[in-house]
């Protein structure tokens, strides 16, 4: 009080012209530090945008209801499939070339046979429809997802999970680890929905240029706030890493958690100096053993190798119309264009194997029935399109590529997945990371090659999250 008092004394005392310059100067002090406040607690976040992918005009108002979906098939699809695999023309390999240069054609011919004699699509689509799909329209696209909810129990707690798979894989990529998620581990368990990419399956495929992962982030923010979920979290490889963690700068507040089985960082002054100071003293530049381990000849494993199998991207991301003609056309070309890359991108030595290694990991049932979806469908040029749509600028000068991501990450490093990331390169960019674990197997599809592990991971991230 008696402080009060003297200070009241002394702004009596004062001239009119200081008493207005104090006050003026305390109301600016107050208004910085309210701005400062109000920033540090603002999660940066990027603007969802619009978009209308549906043929010709948009309409005044368009149907948001949720429809079951079936897979269905006809003797007519399975007899032209036959027909068509009858009139496949081969060209034999070169002497000793295994897979290298490109799908082995007489294995390719073992593959085909198993096809076209002992594949049986109606039962694998039975097993397509062993979880229940849906369809609903968002942005002009029908969307399709599966959605599974785990047995109810009580005292457990469910937690909603959106996985999204990438090229050339599917939402069956994903059937290994479905039942995996929704069984209960110690009072947690998932509620999980797997959407196709609109052009993938049986999602529509857009009709207007420019529909690129932020779109397709959009799309799938909307289809969870549809179902009814304000808070979830997310899971993805390969285009699905890159769709969920724009849905994660988009809306960090609904995004509880982001679990990624492929994530890159490369680019900067940290990541070049430690690419220069890692091989000698990895500690200086936070590298672990088996960052190095993984990284380094740089050159051979993450230059020559990634040159070596990332053709198909560079046509992809300008020719998808051209390129796709054939394998749209013809199963057979189609199938060697997909399982050529669950072979080497399962495990790069995989292309000096005669077999291509392909049934080391995966049963010819599985890998066809993802082949399938892309023929039945017609959707390997909208899926190859979607690559051109990604790189159509720039990818440093997008909105994504100069936000961080701040919602709890969680990184699974697969050995065989074509680029490793540290974490001190992913820290560039996920800047609340969770866990990163080193995984002792498994390649670029870790839910299709190696559920359980990647369910484990994936758990013990969304526990910590949790607290659980
Ligand atoms: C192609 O695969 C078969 C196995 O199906 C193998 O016997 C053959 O040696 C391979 N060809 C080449 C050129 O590697």
């Amino acid at each position: 009080m008696q402080r009060l008092a003297v200070l009241k004394g002394v702004f009596c005392d004062m001239d009119a012209i200081h008493k207005q310059l104090l006050i003026g100067s305390a109301v600016a002090a107050g208004g910085i530090l309210l701005h400062m406040v109000y920033k540090r607690g603002q999660v940066k976040s990027i603007p969802l945008g619009e978009g209308w992918w549906g043929a010709g005009k948009k309409p005044l108002s368009e149907d948001d209801q949720i429809y079951p979906f079936e897979v269905e098939t006809s003797e007519e699809e399975i007899e032209d499939l036959h027909e068509r695999i009858d009139r496949t023309r081969y060209t034999d390999p070169l002497e000793d070339s295994c897979f290298q240069y490109g799908f082995n054609s007489t294995y390719l011919k073992t593959v085909v046979s198993y096809w076209r004699h002992k594949f049986d699509w109606k039962k694998q689509v039975a097993v397509l429809n062993q979880y229940p799909h849906f369809k609903t329209k968002i942005e002009g696209l029908d969307v399709h997802y599966v959605h599974v909810r785990p047995p109810h129990r009580a005292n457990q707690k469910v937690v909603p999970l959106m996985l999204v798979h990438g090229w050339p894989g599917s939402f069956y990529e994903f059937y290994k680890i479905l039942p995996l998620l929704t069984e209960n581990q110690d009072g947690l368990v998932f509620e999980v929905i797997c959407p196709s990419i609109p052009g993938y399956g049986y999602s529509d495929a857009p009709h207007k240029q420019g529909f690129d992962s932020l779109a397709a982030a959009r799309i799938f923010l909307t289809l969870m706030e549809r179902l009814g979920f304000s808070q979830f979290y997310l899971q993805g490889g390969d285009w699905g890493s890159l769709i969920t963690t724009n849905m994660a700068q988009m809306k960090p507040l609904c995004v509880k958690g982001l679990h990624l089985n492929m994530f890159m960082s490369r680019r900067g002054l940290k990541v070049m100096l430690s690419l220069m100071i890692g091989p000698y003293l990895p500690f200086l530049v936070g590298f672990s053993r088996e960052d190095v381990r993984r990284l380094f000849p740089f050159l051979e494993k993450n230059v020559w190798n990634i040159l070596r199998e990332t053709g198909y991207f560079h046509i992809q991301a300008t020719k998808p119309d051209t390129a796709g003609c054939g394998p749209n056309d013809s199963p057979v070309g189609l199938a060697a264009y997909i399982l050529e890359k669950f072979s080497s991108w399962t495990d790069l030595s995989n292309t000096d194997l005669v077999d291509g290694g392909l049934e080391r990991k995966f049963s010819l049932d599985d890998v066809l029935t993802n082949v399938m979806i892309y023929w039945t469908t017609d959707s390997i040029v909208s899926s190859m399109r979607f690559y051109k749509e990604n790189l159509k600028s720039n990818p440093d000068n997008r909105v994504d590529a100069k936000i961080g991501i701040f919602v709890p990450t969680g990184l699974a490093a697969f050995p065989g997945e074509l680029m490793h990331c540290p974490k001190s390169w992913a820290q560039i960019r996920y800047r609340n990371i969770y866990s990163y674990t080193f995984m002792p197997r498994g390649g670029h599809f870790a839910a299709f090659e190696e559920p359980q592990l990647l369910a484990n991971d994936l758990v013990q991230f969304v526990k910590k999250v949790e607290k659980f």
